[in-house]
């Protein structure tokens, strides 16, 4: 007969029931890098890691956007850093994970929020384009957390992976993004391998799966209009009337939970993914 204490290789830390909500929030001495941190939900998330006491290292492929956005977060002052880099260059990665750790020592957290997302018909969509969108929304994710997770190894003491998908990675919700939803499957896919194998380092990964929000990235999205035949600023409509809440979501309600996540309130979630749509995938 096996032994129950055969059976557990890593026991359960021993000072959680000990702790309470807030220290179990407290992200005090963590440092977070945040992909795609210039505006929307990936500004709202490093805000709350910000205030939830992380040393957050903003990031974007747009300097001037990247710079202006941790200027607004200048009540954390020393806490706060910010980088230009695009996510599908590997060497722009790499430099990111090492401005994290040469300005803030180490990195405990990375929010994999960055990504491409245009409106094509599949039969005119070209090859490029297709690609273009993966090489952001998952190969870049890939890189980030791969390089990430090298340093969460050699630290020692575990770490959070937090990419943001979309309600698109568990369900096609307009024509012309084949290319978008195609990549948001695959992150999903991704974060679940990511959890599997890097599990056994207290690395836990998860996903978060946002419905439609009217960030910066959306608005212009609605403006650059669509190819004939899909009306894009219909399927918005719709789908705020589709949405049991009826609205859409704030940013700050994606940030929200990707603190969650990144915080010990979620110290047994690994290969996870939390949909935060107001439950549009009900209607
Ligand atoms: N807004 C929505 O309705 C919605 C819904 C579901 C999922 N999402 C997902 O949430 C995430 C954020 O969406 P958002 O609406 O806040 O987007 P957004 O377009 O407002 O912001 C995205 C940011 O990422 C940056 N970025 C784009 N490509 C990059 C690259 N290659 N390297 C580095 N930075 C890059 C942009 O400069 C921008 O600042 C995305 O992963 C998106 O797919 C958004």
């Amino acid at each position: 007969m096996v032994r129950l204490a055969a059976m557990a290789t890593r026991p359960t830390p021993d000072a959680y029931p000990d702790r309470s909500i807030a220290d179990l929030l407290d992200l005090e001495g963590r440092v977070a890098v945040v992909t795609g941190a210039a505006q929307g939900f990936g500004f709202a998330a490093a805000r709350r890691l910000a205030e939830a006491g992380a040393a957050v290292l903003l990031t974007d492929r747009r300097g001037d956007a990247v710079e202006a956005a941790a200027g607004r977060l200048a009540d954390h002052r020393e806490r706060i850093a910010w980088a230009v880099g695009d996510v599908s260059v590997a060497d722009d990665v790499d430099g990111l994970v090492s401005a994290a750790v040469e300005r803030f020592g180490r990195l405990d957290v990375l929010v994999n929020n960055a990504a491409a997302y245009s409106n094509v018909r599949l039969e005119e969509m070209p090859l490029d384009r297709f690609a273009g969108v993966l090489d952001v929304n998952v190969s870049g994710a890939f890189w980030c957390a791969r390089q990430a997770a090298r340093r969460m190894i050699e630290q020692g003491d575990g770490g959070a992976i937090v990419n943001v998908t979309s309600i698109d990675a568990l369900h096609p919700t307009s024509r012309g993004m084949s290319h978008y939803t195609t990549s948001k499957h695959a992150l999903w896919g991704l974060t679940k391998c990511l959890a599997l194998e890097l599990g056994p380092q207290g690395i836990r990964s998860n996903a978060v799966a946002p419905g439609p929000s009217l960030t910066e990235g959306a608005i212009e999205y609605i403006k650059a209009g669509a190819p004939e035949g899909i009306d894009i600023e219909r399927q918005w409509a719709d789908a705020a009337t589709r949405v049991p809440m009826r609205r859409w979501a704030d940013p700050d309600e994606i940030g929200r939970v990707v603190v969650f996540l990144a915080s010990d309130l979620a110290a047994y979630i690994n290969g996870a993914q939390i949909v935060v749509d107001g439950g549009y995938l009900l209607g």
